[in-house]
Parts: structure tokens; sequence; C-alpha cells
């Protein structure tokens, strides 16, 4: 009985364990498009996504993420209502037409109207009197009033120069352009401001081509809750989230999946599910309509999962084994820890996956939120498991620690990754080695790559080879240097 379960066990493989068979190509590497989805409904231009932890994804990272193409995941150790607030950030950040427009009166004080653009942090205010547009003040009026003044009404433009809000973008940009306005406030056809195009928000997007937005064209952004925190989602989808991913260590529990049954009937957006790493688990997520699944048990870099509980699947199987299931409902899969090379991601999207979520290789850019240090004269930024001793005693203790009483069984480390520099930069090297994997195995596109990826087994003295060997290196490109720990 006990010996059976070794006679037919299953091998399981992992990034190091295989490689991609070179294929004749007809593929030029600039014609390669790696577009992808990360849900049912979100689409994005690069298939990389951040990790919802406390050292990866706050507004910054979820700001240049989206701007590049992928998607940030806000995470979730804080109240609701912070997290509820850096979501608006990132969808105020920029849009074709901001709405819910901050606006002032005629008798509103300067002093009134200053303090509101600079903790907004905007550069000018339609004035409104009786529901009409009256009258815009900018920040320049502001600057430079006049003794005596002491309203609005006293220092704001008259005349103000507005659209109707059916308005399209092309026509908006000529009226700014030819009055050299900032700022064009769009009212309904009762005369009311329902909304405001600005030039800087045009001049971002013309910056930004493969930027992932919503309709609205503001940058999207997803945000992490806990498995029975529907009221967290439902404040979070209010703030304008959109994406809500349940952030649980083992997805596959049986009070987890009645919670996102109830979840999948409060919330619209998308909902992804994680983590699992089974076929059978992918099944029963699927049957409960979400609309995508994050894979991965214990291959993080900062996971002890593995070494405490004694659980989880490498990682190249873990992906294989759920697109199998995940493919043929059209949910798309997100391969979630364990990447530490571009090359990672050519073989977790060639084993199924349509993206990659990254934490460690991340955690070392300028726009994580962990803070900076400096060991042996190098510059390294902090970077934790969010089951890790530091995160449970702070706050967040369902993802992983059992609580009993005050103790708990941490199932994550601590520790620093090297300063890597920015977002933009780091994205740029994952993505050109994931498109020379795709011109090697002749792949024009996400889909072409899942089929056409062809793996090999490898031995260890394969791996060996495989890293620069007999050599003292004295030049490490860049490309190779930013993975060195
Ligand atoms: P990488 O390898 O990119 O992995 O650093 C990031 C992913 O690791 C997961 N994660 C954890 N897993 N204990 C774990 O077992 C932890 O404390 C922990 N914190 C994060 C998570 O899926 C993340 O995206």
């Amino acid at each position: 009985m006990f010996a059976e379960k070794f006679s037919s066990i299953k091998e399981a493989l992992t990034f190091d364990d295989v490689l991609l068979v070179p294929q004749k190509s007809p593929v030029d590497p600039v014609e390669i498009d790696v577009a992808s989805s990360i849900s049912r409904h979100i689409k994005v231009k690069i298939p990389i996504v951040s990790s919802p932890m406390d050292t990866v994804t706050e507004v910054e990272m979820a700001v240049a993420m989206a701007r590049e193409g992928g998607i940030g995941i806000i995470h979730r150790n804080m109240t609701a209502n912070n997290q509820a607030q850096m979501i608006s950030k990132v969808k105020r950040e920029e849009s074709i037409k901001i709405r819910n427009v901050y606006t002032v009166e005629p008798e509103t004080s300067i002093e009134e109207a200053r303090e509101i653009m600079r903790s907004k942090n905007i550069a000018g205010l339609p004035v409104i009197s009786n529901d009409k547009l009256v009258g815009i003040v900018t920040r320049r009026d502001i600057e430079y009033v006049g003794e005596g003044k002491k309203t609005v009404s006293e220092i704001m433009v008259k005349d103000v120069i507005y659209a109707n809000d059916e308005i399209d973008i092309e026509d908006a940009k000529q009226i700014l352009y030819k009055n050299r306005i900032e700022k064009l406030p769009l009212v309904d056809k009762n005369g009311r401001v329902v909304g405001l195009i600005t030039a800087k928000d045009i001049t971002t997007r013309k910056k930004f081509p493969n930027a992932s937005r919503d309709e609205e064209g503001q940058l999207m952004v997803g945000a992490a809750v806990g498995p029975f925190d529907i009221d967290r989602a439902v404040t979070l989808e209010r703030a304008g989230a959109d994406l809500i991913v349940v952030d649980t260590a083992h997805a596959h529990n049986e009070k987890v999946m009645n919670s996102i049954k109830k979840m999948r009937k409060a919330v619209s957006v998308d909902i992804v599910a994680g983590n699992i790493a089974t076929a059978e688990a992918a099944d029963d997520l699927i049957s409960l309509e979400v609309d995508g699944l994050r894979v991965g048990i214990g291959p993080g870099s900062i996971c002890t999962t593995r070494i405490i509980a004694g659980i989880g699947i490498p990682q190249i199987t873990a992906i294989s084994d759920v697109a199998d299931i995940a493919s043929g409902s059209g949910v798309p899969v997100i391969a979630d820890g364990g990447i530490r090379f571009s090359g990672d991601i050519v073989k977790a999207i060639a084993a199924g996956a349509s993206a990659v979520m990254l934490g460690s290789l991340l955690a070392g850019t300028e726009e994580s939120p962990g803070t900076e240090m400096i060991m042996n004269g190098r510059k390294y930024k902090a970077y934790r498991g969010m089951g890790s001793v530091g995160v449970i005693r702070g706050g967040v203790s369902d993802r992983y620690g059992k609580i009993s009483g005050s103790k708990f069984v941490a199932e994550g480390v601590e520790g620093a990754v090297p300063y890597r520099g920015k977002v933009n930069e780091v994205l740029f090297q994952l993505v050109g080695g994931l498109k020379s994997g795709m011109g090697y195995t002749g792949s024009r596109d996400i889909e072409s790559l899942k089929t056409n990826g062809r793996f090999i087994k490898i031995t260890a003295s394969g791996l060996r080879e495989s890293h620069p060997h007999d050599i003292r290196i004295i030049s490490e490109p860049p490309n190779y240097q930013m993975y060195q720990v």
C-alpha cells in the first residue's frame, strides 16, 4: 500500500531541468509581438505582472508597469481604504478624459483652492456657479496673486474655452494647441462640467504607446484581496481596480472556494484566483467562473513553503498541468514565482502560461517600495516574503502563517536584492530575452510560442554548461549582470 505510492511516481520539472529546442524559424525578431492576456478580459502588450507584495507593488510600481505595457497588482498589507486610495492614485495618473473633476466656486478663497491643488496634486480647477462653468483657475494664477485678492472670482479666467463631452481626442488636441491652453473642461448638454482633458495627459500618452489602458484611457491596475475579504474586493472595484487577485497560498481549499463563489457575485471585474499547482485545482476553480489562474506553490525566491510544509510542485510541471485544463476554457494562466532570468519567462510561456508574475526581479528597481541599503559598497533594496515573520507580525497573517494565539509558522524569508535600476530598463531586457527565445523557436506571437515550444530535459552537466564557465569574467553584459545576487 505504501510502496505503491512510489511505483508510478510522477517526475516533476522546473526551469533549470529543461531547455527549449531551437527550431527552423521564418520569424524576423522585429515582427515579434509579445501581447497577451492576464485574464479573460485584461489584454496587455507585455506578458509581465508585478507581484502583490509589500516590497514590490505600490503606486509607483503599478504606474511604471502599466506604462510599459504590463500591469501591477497592489498588495494588501494595509487597510482597505489605503489600498483603495492607491488604486485611485494610479487611475488618476493619466486619462483621456478625467472624470470626477475637482471644482471650486467663485467665492472659494484662494487659500482653499491652493490647498486643493496641493493635496490632490492638480494644476487647474474649473469654477462652477449654479451648476454652470463660469471660469477656470490654474496653479499659475494662484502663484502670482496680486495684492488684496482673496477669492477665486478675482483671479480666475472668465472666458473659459470648453468643449462638449462628446468631443474626440484629436479635436480636443487641436483646441488645446491652437489656444495654447493646458486644460479643456468638458460639459454636458445642460452646461454641467462632466470631464476634463489636459495637455499633459496627451503628451504622456504619446510617450508610452504600449501602456495598458482602460476604455477611459486610464492606466490599468490590479488589487490583491484576502480570500475571505469580499468587502475589500467591492471597495477596490469601486476605487477603480481593473482586476481582483485573490491572494492565498492554497486556493484549492473548500472554504476559500466557497468564498470566491460569493466574491464572483459581488464584483464584476475579472477575478484571478490562486495560488494553485494542479490540474484538479484548475478544474475546480474554473467551475467558479474565475477569469484567470495564478500558478505556483513554493517556487518563489523568498518562499520556504516546500521546506516548512513539504508541499509544492516544481514550476514547469505545475504550469503545464494547470494550462492543459485552463486552455480548454480560455482562462489565462499566470506563472508566479521562481523566474530568475528572461530565459525562464520563455520557458514558462512555452509550458502554457500566458504571462508571468515577478517578485524578486522587480523588487530591486527604483519604483519598488522596499527600503534601499548599501552592503559591501553595493546598493540593495529590501525584499521579503508575504509569509515572512516581518509581514505576519505587522498585519497580514492569513496568506501563509497559521496563527494560534501569538504563535505562527512563517513560510517566507526576509532579505535584500541588488538594486537593478528603473523598471523600464529591467523590462526592456526581460522582453528582449523573451523575443530572442521566440525567434529561436519560430514563434511570431505568444500563442505560437505556447504551441511551438518543444522542451528537452537536461542534466546537471547541461545546466553547468549553460552558464558562463571556465573563464574569469571581466566584463558582464548588463542583461547578465542584472541577475547576479
Ligand atoms: P519570486 O521568485 O519572483 O516569487 O521572488 C514571487 C512570488 O512568491 C510568492 N510568495 C511567497 N511564497 N512564502 C511563499 O511560500 C512567502 O512568504 C511568499 N511571499 C510571496 C508569491 O506568489 C510571489 O508572487
